[in-house]
Order: structure tokens, then C-alpha cells, then sequence
């Protein structure tokens, strides 16, 4: 079984009972998984409850609350095989129930292990591979290893990917955690430390956070942190983020995703204030190398289609999108004149790392856009980007998307800087004219939310619509699709408009939804045949646009955004009616759109 999980876990001598602050942590970790949940913690002894079932449903049934202790270990689960079923949730334990473990990632040899233990009479109870720690760990203090020992050996058996956290009555006072691949990060408070996958899992406890590196181990009580690495003690390196408790809440919306829309104009800003070293850099790089290479997956690919579409533009170099899960069939491209702008939200997405580690065998330079410091794309680049968006707790990303092709549109107008491309009075007066963006956008998603909401109502009856764009629209037209197929649950197709009459035309009928997302550029004109072929087989027009567009006649439904002061703002406002038109209609049809179905915030599998 693989998963693609989130993890808490927390000793405190602050509160009465952890267990109230593991299921308020898991609650902001559900992103990652919410499929099971459980919780173990230790009091006299061992006390677990766990089931299949999202956290509300399960709490319904245990009342995860009133576990006793001041020391426990909690985890949301997210199979991509087998059944989730109470057994498979997590925490497991050992056969003497002494051990607790949680864990995110994937033990490649448990079979292996799993083997020798029952050799050694070890009873398995579930079909995961992270049973295999529990009992590794049971049979390590049975051979008379102090816990940290045993705790040492388990890890050291482990192959895989894995962040761990485990709770042993052998020595009640600690969490022993391990990271190796899988996200972890430990969150050092007054009197309580914690451990868990995402920092928003225990931020309304602390701000101060040790984001641990690959090949760390230790253990950590309410008072002290313990942290080595191939047996050397390392120091907690402490930083102090500043996101606050409510950027990871909902702050008074229904749901994340339409706070974090809402939250773009603030996110922007934050993006904006990138240091111009660190663009600078990045763009030298860029015009040192002979080949670019855009890599990404989902809707950070579309960001960077849109980056694609801007560099080809601009630059007179070999440049290439390449969708991160297809790199084998590209890597003989890739050398050692080569710089791979790697983009991805989490910066854990596994197609994207394992991109990364097999171009960086081939010497490419690689840059990373990211938002999470400290993750492993960040760690893996010999440079990295921050979009500084917060914390994304929605499953469909929206901004971050935004974020993202911001900070492609500040790479390439610094990169044409350096490159002669513009003068030093256009590059300040673009840069200066993008400090409007946020307040523009705040407009945008105010004056288009009604509108949104209304044609919402109108489609959420379709079984399948077209978005359609030329040119370097059409990233924002697939992003958009991606947004209703995958919140919807509407089929959607994104395509350069002039490709209708080859084929997906014969789908039209009726009040089929076709979406446009055409401002008012070089393509216009050739935009207003496909209008109208599209109008002709009883197509809905809804078109995203700019004031007297000649095609708003044809239309049925308009959103008319204010025409930019500059090109850069296209892509980000485009968007804006597309990320709500998808929201309203998720909603208008009873869905849940932070929790599509089948996904996963991050997917740390490939
Ligand atoms: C869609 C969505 C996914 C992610 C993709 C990559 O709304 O969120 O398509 O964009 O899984 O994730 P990151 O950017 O974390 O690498």
C-alpha cells in the first residue's frame, strides 16, 4: 500500500490532553489525505482509536477528544490501493501494543522485513507497510536496546521514502520521529513541541519551526528537541514563520478555496516583494544556458506552459515544456548547458523530485518556483524562487497558480533586462506598473464573483465544456478546465480554438458551455470565426474579455475585465472568473470543493 499522507504528533505539559490538539492539527492536514484518521496516545498505557471515514465522520463515532495523556501521535490517511478500512488506518502497533507508529511515504523492502518479524513469531494485523515499523521496533527492545537504539536500527532497516512519528511505552516521555523524502517539520512551543507533515498543523500552537532535512532522526518531549544525523548530533536549526493561526483557517468562507481566491491580491503583494538578487540570479542563468526546460505537473504546469509561451516569445533559445511524470522520454535533451525551472506549489510532488534527481545526473542547473520553504524541490535547486502565497489548504490550487505565473512574468521581464531586450526605463516602468496588480485583482474577483455565481447556475446541468484560447491564452484556458473537471466532476476541454472544426465541433449542441478566454490581443479578430461556429451549433458563449471586445455581441455571457496596463496582468486576471465560475458550480451541484474526490493536495507518489 502506498499512501500520501499528513502526520501530527505533540508531547505537551501545557494542556491536560493532546489529543484536542492532534484533531484540530489533523483537521488542517486533511488536505494530504481523508480517507482514515486516527490517533494514539499514551497514558498508562497505549489507548488508539481509529477508522476509515473523513476526521468529522470518525470523530462523530469516537469522540477523538476525550483520549486521556499528554503525549500522542496522530494521522490522516490517503490510499491510492486497497481498501481504507479501520485496520489499515493508522496508528499501527506492535503485537504487545507498546508501540504506536504513524507514517508518511512509502517502505519499499516491508515485505522484506515483514518476512523476518513473522519469522521471529511477530502477528501482522493489517496490509500496510508501515506495520513493519512498529513490529522492527518491538523487536529491537526485545533484544534489550534502549529506545533511541531501537529506535536507530528500525530506521536504519528502512528502505523508502517515510516521516515518522512513534510513541513507545518504553520510554513515555518522547516521540521519536525519522524523515527521509516525506515532509516533517517540528514545531517548538512553550512547555510543547510537535512534530507534523505541514506547518499549519500546529501553528495556532507556535510559530517557531525546525524543518528537518532527509536522513534526520531523534526524539523530542514537551521540553526538549533531540536531533542527529548518521549518528551526530545536529543543532535545531529554529526559524520563526510568520503566517498566522487564520491564514490557515477559513477565515469566515465556506471554504479554503474561495478564501484562497480571495486571497490572491495578498498573496500577489507577498510575491511581489521577491528580492530583484534573487531574480537576478536566476535570469543570468537563463541566458547562460543554451537549452530552458519548463517542468511541473497539474495546474503548475499550466503556469509554467504560461512561462513557456513567454521565454518563446522573448528569447532566442532552445525552450521546452516537459510535463514532470514524462521526463525518461526527454532526459537525452538535457545537459549540462541546460537549466530546468522545476515548479511546483508543494514542492514535494514526487513526478517533479523525480524529474529533478534524474537531470541533475546529467548536470542541468535547476531553479525551483515554489511555496514552501525548505521542501525538497527547494533543497534539490541550486536556486529557488519563493511565491510567498501562504499556506494553499484547498485541493484546487488557485493561488498559487497566480503566485506562480507572476513570478514568471518577474523572471522574463528582468531576463530581457539583462538581455538588451528592454531598456532600463521600460524595465522600470513594467516593474513599477505590476505594483498595481494586487488592487486590480481585489476589483476583479469583487466585480466577477455575481456573474460567476449566476452562469454557474446556468451549467451546472453539463455534462462536458470547451475552453478555447490562442496563442498564450491557452494555458489559462486549460487551467480553467482543470478547475471544473476536477471540482465539478464536469468533463472540460481546453484546445486552441482553431482546432473545433477538426473534430471536438461534433460535441456541440444546445447550450453545450464553450468558454473563451480571449482579451483583446492579435488574436481577436481570428477568435470571432470560432465564436461563431460555435454560436451557430447552439453552443453557450461565455467569453472572458476585455471592454469593446468585438466578440461580446456573439455572446451570451461576458466577463469584461479592465484592459490592462500591461500584458502581465493578462494570465493572472484571466483566471479569476474561471477559478470561481468552477467554485459556484462545484457548490450549485452539492459538492465539497476542498475535498475533490480521489485527490490529493500533494501528491507525494508517482
Ligand atoms: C490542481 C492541482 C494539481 C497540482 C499538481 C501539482 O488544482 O492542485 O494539479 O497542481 O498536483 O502540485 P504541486 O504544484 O504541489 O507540485
Amino acid at each position: 500500500m502506498i499512501y500520501v499522507c499528513g502526520i501530527i504528533a505533540c508531547s505537551s505539559q501545557r494542556h491536560q490532553r493532546v489529543a484536542p490538539i492532534l484533531k484540530a492539527g489533523l483537521s488542517r492536514l486533511e488536505y494530504r489525505g481523508y480517507d482514515s484518521v486516527g490517533i494514539a496516545t499514551l497514558d498508562a498505557s497505549l489507548i488508539i482509536k481509529k477508522d476509515a471515514g473523513k476526521l468529522d465522520e470518525v470523530d462523530k463515532k469516537l469522540v477523538l477528544d476525550s483520549l486521556p495523556g499528554k503525549i500522542g501521535i496522530a494521522h490522516t490517511r490517503w490510499a491510492t490501493h486497497g481498501p481504507p478500512t479501520s485496520i489499515n488506518a493508522h496508528p499501527h502497533v506492535d503485537c504487545k501494543e507498546g508501540v504506536a507508529v504513524v507514517h508518511n511515504g512509502i517502505i519499499e523492502n516491508y515485505i522484506e522485513i515483514k518476512t523476518f518479524l513473522i519469522s521471529k513469531g511477530h502477528a501482522f494485523k493489517s496490509d500496510t507497510d508501515t506495520e513493519v515499523i512498529a513490529h522492527l521496533m518491538e523487536h529491537h527492545l526485545n533484544e534489550g536496546e534502549n529506545s533511541l537504539e531501537a529506535f536507530r536500527k528500525t530506521i536504519s532497516s528502512l528502505k523508502g521514502t517515510y516521516a515518522i512519528a512513534l510513541l513507545t511505552a518504553s520510554d513515555p516521555q518522547r516521540i521519536y520521529f525519522a524523515k527521509k523524502s516525506s515532509p516533517l517539520v517540528i514545531g517548538v512551543g512553550e512547555g510543547a513541541l510537535f512534530a507534523a507533515s505541514d506547518i499549519p498543523a500546529f501553528l495556532d500552537q507556535t510559530k517557531k519551526v525546525v524543518v528537518l532535512r532527509d536522513g534526520e532522526l531523534g526524539y523530542f518531549s514537551s521540553s526538549e528537541l533531540y536531533i542527529e544525523k548518521d549518528g551526530v548530533q545536529v543543532k535545531p536549526r529554529i526559524t520563526t514563520v510568520n503566517w498566522t493561526p487564520e491564514m490557515a483557517q477559513k477565515g469566515g468562507f465556506p471554504h479554503f478555496m474561495l478564501k484562497e481566491i480571495y486571497e490572491q491580491p495578498l498573496a500577489l503583494e507577498n510575491t511581489l516583494k521577491i528580492r530583484e538578487e534573487s531574480l537576478e540570479k536566476v535570469a543570468r542563468l537563463l541566458l547562460s544556458s543554451e537549452k530552458i526546460v519548463f517542468t511541473a505537473c497539474g495546474t503548475s504546469f499550466h503556469a509554467s506552459l504560461w512561462g513557456y509561451h513567454e521565454f518563446l516569445r522573448k528569447l532566442d533559445k532552445f525552450i521546452l515544456p516537459v510535463i514532470s511524470s514524462e521526463y525518461s522520454h526527454y532526459l537525452h535533451l538535457i545537459d549540462e548547458n541546460t537549466t530546468v525551472i522545476a515548479v511546483s506549489q508543494s514542492g514535494e510532488t514526487m513526478d517533479v523530485l523525480k524529474f529533478v534527481a534524474g537531470v541533475k545526473k546529467r548536470d542541468a542547473k535547476i531553479v525551483a518556483i515554489t511555496n514552501v520553504v525548505g521542501s525538497s524541490l527547494a533543497r534539490e535547486a541550486s536556486e529557488t524562487l519563493y511565491m510567498q502565497a501562504g499556506p494553499e489548504i484547498g485541493v484546487a490550487a488557485t493561488k498559487t497558480f497566480t503566485g506562480q505565473v507572476l513570478m514568471m512574468n518577474l523572471l522574463s521581464i528582468v531576463t530581457q533586462y539583462f538581455e538588451g531586450l528592454i531598456t532600463h526605463q521600460e524595465y522600470q516602468k513594467v516593474m513599477r506598473s505590476l505594483a498595481e496588480l494586487p488592487s486590480i485583482i481585489s476589483r476583479v474577483i469583487r466585480t466577477v464573483e455575481p456573474r460567476a455565481r449566476r452562469i454557474a447556475n446556468e451549467i451546472k446541468r453539463s455534462k462536458s465544456a470547451f475552453y478555447l484560447a490562442r496563442g498564450h491564452n491557452i494555458p489559462v484556458a486549460m487551467e480553467g478546465a482543470l478547475k471544473l473537471k476536477e471540482i465539478a466532476y464536469i468533463h472540460a476541454e481546453a484546445y486552441p480554438a482553431g482546432e473545433s472544426k477538426h473534430g471536438p465541433i461534433a460535441l456541440v449542441e444546445p447550450d453545450f458551455p464553450v468558454i473563451f478566454v480571449a482579451p483583446r490581443d492579435e488574436d481577436e479578430r481570428r477568435i470571432l470565426s470560432n465564436v461563431q461556429e460555435m454560436k451557430a451549433r447552439g453552443g453557450k458563449i461565455i467569453l472572458v474579455t476585455e471592454p469593446n471586445s468585438i466578440l461580446i455581441e456573439h455572446a451570451h455571457h461576458s466577463f469584461v475585465l479592465p484592459y490592462p496596463r500591461s500584458i502581465y496582468y493578462r494570465p493572472i486576471q484571466n483566471i479569476i472568473p474561471l477559478q470561481l465560475l468552477s467554485y459556484f458550480t462545484a457548490t450549485a451541484r452539492g459538492l465539497d470543493p476542498d475535498k475533490p474526490r480521489n485527490l490529493a493536495k500533494t501528491v507525494t507518489v508517482d
